[in-house]
């Protein structure tokens, strides 16, 4: 197939990108390079000559018209990404995941496409105190981040029921691994870690996440690209609910570090207390998560620890000044 992959150059998408080329596709990556794109991420296959790099903004509908020619399917993961940057700066948001995912859904039907997999979030249901989501569960979702989010997850759904366009979406679990870029919980907390800085814990620590390794969400997209019904919606979860505690601990056990690098900090705004997901409806389409939360872990520490190089430059510059404003009072 040829597949246009949105936000290739981040961390899930260029994840995805590697893996689609490995399986055989042509993949054209259209990527805006927001602060979170990096180049980096897929210069392993940038001479590949099934492999197209756009550079360019999925709300560009002229721009989308032309990387979609010949495209037999899409898979949109560009996205305004971190819950804490939209806390902070709400109207960046629905400009890329609702605006633009409306506006590369449009040109994706105009262009004829065969499929369009558009990849969500847990966090569009909200908070869970007990109990799984599953996917007939209602939208509820607390940030803005999340609200931006379900924009987008039901424009590809009433793209599907107004035009018929055969859409999937997915909706991934909290997603850990190499390559993330290091203002999330684990990279953030693995590279302070690694400098002996200080680990800003929200709250109580006691929130959870249900975690799921970078390769198992990507295997979750293939699954639902190449197996879902047209119009459907499949979580793609870990299975492996932890507080947020235990991953802090964890990672200053696999660092050599110790307790005294965490420091509770004033709560997020609005904090969403616990997400889990039921899976069943995406293993009946073969999928299953298959990298143990311990390795997979250990294996992302090792990443960092071996890759300053990758994440040293980013922790400088302009991550500086959203570091300040995000901890600097807390
Ligand atoms: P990321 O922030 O690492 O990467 C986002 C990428 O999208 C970057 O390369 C960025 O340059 C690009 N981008 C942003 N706006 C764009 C625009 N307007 N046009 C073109 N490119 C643009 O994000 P990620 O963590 O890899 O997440 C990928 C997708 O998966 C997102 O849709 C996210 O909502 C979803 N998701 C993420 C997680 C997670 O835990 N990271 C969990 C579930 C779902
Ligand atoms: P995050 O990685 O931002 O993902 P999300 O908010 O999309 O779940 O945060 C994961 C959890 O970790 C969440 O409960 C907030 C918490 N957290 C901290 O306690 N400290 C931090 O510095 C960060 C970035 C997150």
């Amino acid at each position: 197939m040829k597949l246009l992959v949105t936000g290739g150059c981040g961390f899930i998408g260029s994840t995805f990108v590697r893996m689609a080329l490995a399986r055989g596709h042509e993949v054209v990556n259209v990527d805006k390079l927001t602060y979170a794109g990096n180049p980096a991420n897929v210069a392993e296959v940038a001479d590949d000559p099934k492999y197209h790099f756009v550079h360019a903004d999925i709300a560009d509908a002229p721009a989308m018209a032309d990387a979609l020619t010949g495209v037999d399917a899409v898979v949109n993961m560009a996205a305004e990404s971190h819950v804490d940057r939209s806390i902070l700066d709400p109207a960046a948001f629905p400009m890329t995941d609702v605006v633009g995912t409306a506006v590369i859904l449009d040109q994706s039907r105009r262009a004829g496409v065969g499929r369009f997999v558009q990849v969500s979030t847990d966090e569009v249901y909200g908070s869970i105190p007990v109990g799984l989501f599953r996917e007939t569960d209602p939208l509820n979702p607390s940030s803005p981040y999340s609200a931006s989010k379900a924009g987008g997850d039901l424009q590809a759904l009433a793209w599907h029921h107004t035009y018929g366009m055969d859409v999937v979406v997915t909706r991934g679990s909290n997603t850990y691994g190499p390559r993330q870029y290091p203002e999330k919980l684990i990279p953030l907390f693995v590279t302070n870690a690694l400098d002996g800085e200080q680990l800003p814990v929200y709250g109580d620590g006691q929130q959870i996440r249900d975690w799921i390794h970078v390769e198992d969400h990507c295997s979750g997209v293939f699954a639902a690209l190449e197996h879902g019904i047209a119009g459907e919606v499949y979580n793609v979860g870990g299975g492996n609910e932890r507080t947020n505690l235990e991953i802090t601990e964890r990672i200053l056990e696999y660092t050599n570090r110790d307790a005294s690098l965490i420091r509770y900090v004033e709560d997020r705004l609005g904090h969403d207390r616990r997400y889990a997901l039921a899976t069943e409806k995406l293993s009946l389409l073969g999928w299953s998560a298959a990298v143990d939360f311990g390795t997979g872990l250990t294996d992302t520490v090792t990443w960092y620890r071996d890759n300053r190089a990758w994440w040293e430059p980013i922790k400088s510059g302009e991550y500086r000044a959203y570091y300040d404003e995000q901890y600097g009072q807390r």
